[in-house]
């Protein structure tokens, strides 16, 4: 089963001006071929899939901890993406539409994202194409399974270095230097993981592309919280056995701050869940919405 709580798993800055191709660029870290989609996906249905569950206990654990961390990627560059799709258009309740209130939005890349999607995210790539379950791997094989989720944690960081060379807006560059520490650790986990069913070092191959997180100043804070050494339960009772993998005496990768290894119980602090007013000329909710506004306030209140 899964909990649900109401933060992400860290604060984004609130962009001081829209940016919806900035967003497009986003939208490759969540559903593009190494994005979030992908990696939630192989790893849920991995775990979902796992034979042996019992006997192959700290294996099992380890991909289905890491699932639930993929989940709150999604929300995170979601989030990401709904912040910088905010506009530009005027979003005033009494506007004459008849004046084009949104002409800028000819002139975004991924259009659909405000004609159909009215700013949302959606699981699809920086072109707009869907996201898709050939994207996934689930062959019952540990190893095979482990050996494609290193690779696909390795292409995911190769494709968020990319992104985060387009960016010049704090919301997508945080989004990126957050993903890569913690896209870091995944990778460095499921190495690990084969290491100890196989002999080999394949840490060492870490990381990839060979660029170290220091050159990127928005993982500063990461490093420093050592959020690089930790791997989190998601879970308040389960899923400690993966401190066999992670931990027991292995290090943090060499390029990074020193220390040992650690299995976190529960849940990262994380950050507030941004809030996006409503957009009346774009009708979201809806061109007046002080009705919906009214009913909910009273729901509200029989709720208390
Ligand atoms: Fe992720």
């Amino acid at each position: 089963m899964f909990m649900r709580v109401d933060r992400l798993q860290t604060e984004l800055p609130i962009p001081k001006a829209p940016n919806p191709n900035a967003a497009a660029a986003l939208q490759e870290l969540l559903g593009g071929k190494y994005g979030e989609m992908s990696t939630l996906n192989n790893y849920m249905f991995q775990s979902f899939n796992f034979r042996s569950k019992s006997k192959l206990r700290p294996f099992y654990s380890l991909v289905a901890s890491i699932t639930a961390e993929e989940l709150g990627h999604v929300e995170l560059v979601s989030n990401g993406v709904c912040l910088l799709n905010n506009g530009p258009g005027d979003p005033e309740e009494d506007v004459d539409i008849s004046e084009a209130p949104f002409a800028d939005m000819q002139d975004i890349r991924l259009a659909a994202s405000f004609l159909s999607n009215g700013g949302g995210a959606m699981p699809m790539n920086s072109n707009g194409t869907s996201w898709n379950m050939d994207f996934v791997t689930t062959s019952g094989n540990v190893i095979f399974d482990l050996l494609h989720n290193f690779h696909l944690e390795c292409g995911a960081r190769l494709h968020k270095l990319r992104v985060y060379e387009t960016m010049t807006e704090p919301t997508g560059r945080e989004v990126c230097g957050y993903l890569l520490v913690r896209g870091g650790v995944h990778a460095h986990a499921y190495a690990l993981a084969l290491k100890k069913l196989t002999g080999v070092d394949i840490e060492k191959m870490l990381p990839t592309p060979n660029i170290n997180l220091d050159k990127i100043p928005e993982c500063a804070k990461y490093l420093e919280e050592g959020s690089h050494r930790r791997l989190y339960r998601f879970s308040p009772d389960d899923y400690s056995e993966m401190s066999g993998i992670w931990g027991k005496g292995e290090k943090a990768l060499p390029g990074d701050p020193p220390g040992a290894l650690e299995v976190v119980d529960g849940l990262p602090d994380g950050g507030k869940i941004p809030e996006l007013e409503g957009t009346p000329s774009a009708f979201t909710p809806d061109y007046a919405p002080e009705e919906f506004y009214e009913i909910a306030t009273k729901l509200y209140k029989k709720s208390r």
